[in-house]
């Protein structure tokens, strides 16, 4: 079943910054797509798309076989759809950990109780449940990095973007990322990633960004 459609998608920044260009990408169940590309090629620019925190400035995008243009459109579908921030401070606001893993849960409607342990379960299974009452601003960037993913998975999404998830980890952490990954029931993902090992470990397929298009 197709899960994302996006058809000729063009985008410029405000500042005529010409980014994506008759981009078009087609996301299926089951898909684990590794998403390839020089710096600056538009990547994150286009996750952010998916999500219609941006919009293109041409194309379509239809999202669960429905066609998503206004913000309303977008709302539906994003606690579906787990983003990953590159930067993991644009994830993180809370005062304590706890609050922003649990954030995304209370969002959907569920009580203080529920949230709460929905966040520290997804804590314990990646293997952080001792950051629980950290502050994350204060947190090392490798610390960040598997709080904001707590962040998403937490909510438990059908579809994950993941942007450059294991940059900043080291190598017994990001296998235990990766194979809390791989655990995960996800219909399908994207992955943006500069490491090897990573695109090589989570993707069965792998497109690259070129010139605003998929090549
Ligand atoms: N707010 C903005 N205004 C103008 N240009 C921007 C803005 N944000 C990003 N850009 C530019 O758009 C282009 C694409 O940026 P983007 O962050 O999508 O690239 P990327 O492929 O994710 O790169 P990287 O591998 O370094 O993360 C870059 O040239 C970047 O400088
Ligand atoms: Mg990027």
């Amino acid at each position: 079943m197709s899960l994302i459609d996006i058809e000729g998608i063009s985008f410029q920044y405000p500042n005529g910054n010409q980014v994506l260009e008759g981009l078009s990408l087609h996301l299926e169940e089951g898909d684990k797509i590794g998403l390839l590309g020089e710096n600056g090629t538009g990547k994150t620019t286009l996750f952010h798309i998916i999500l219609g925190l941006l919009k293109p400035t041409k194309g379509e995008i239809t999202i669960f076989g429905k066609r998503r243009e206004t913000e309303q459109d977008f709302k539906k579908i994003r606690r579906s759809i787990g983003l990953l921030f590159q930067d993991s401070d644009d994830q993180l606001f809370c005062p304590s950990v706890i609050e922003d893993v649990a954030f995304g849960p209370l969002n959907m409607g569920m009580n203080h109780h529920e949230a709460t342990e929905r966040a520290e379960q997804t804590l314990e299974e990646l293997g952080i449940l001792r950051f629980r009452d950290r502050v994350p601003y204060q947190l090392s960037g490798g610390e960040k990095r598997l709080v904001s993913m707590a962040t998403i998975l937490s909510m438990r999404p059908e579809i994950l973007l993941l942007d450059e998830p294991t940059t900043g980890l080291d190598e017994k952490t990001k296998k235990r990322l990766i194979s809390v990954l791989q655990n995960y029931p996800a219909k399908a993902w994207i992955i943006i990633s500069h490491v090897q090992s990573t695109i090589e470990a989570m993707s069965n397929k792998y497109y690259k960004l070129n010139e605003g298009r998929i090549a």
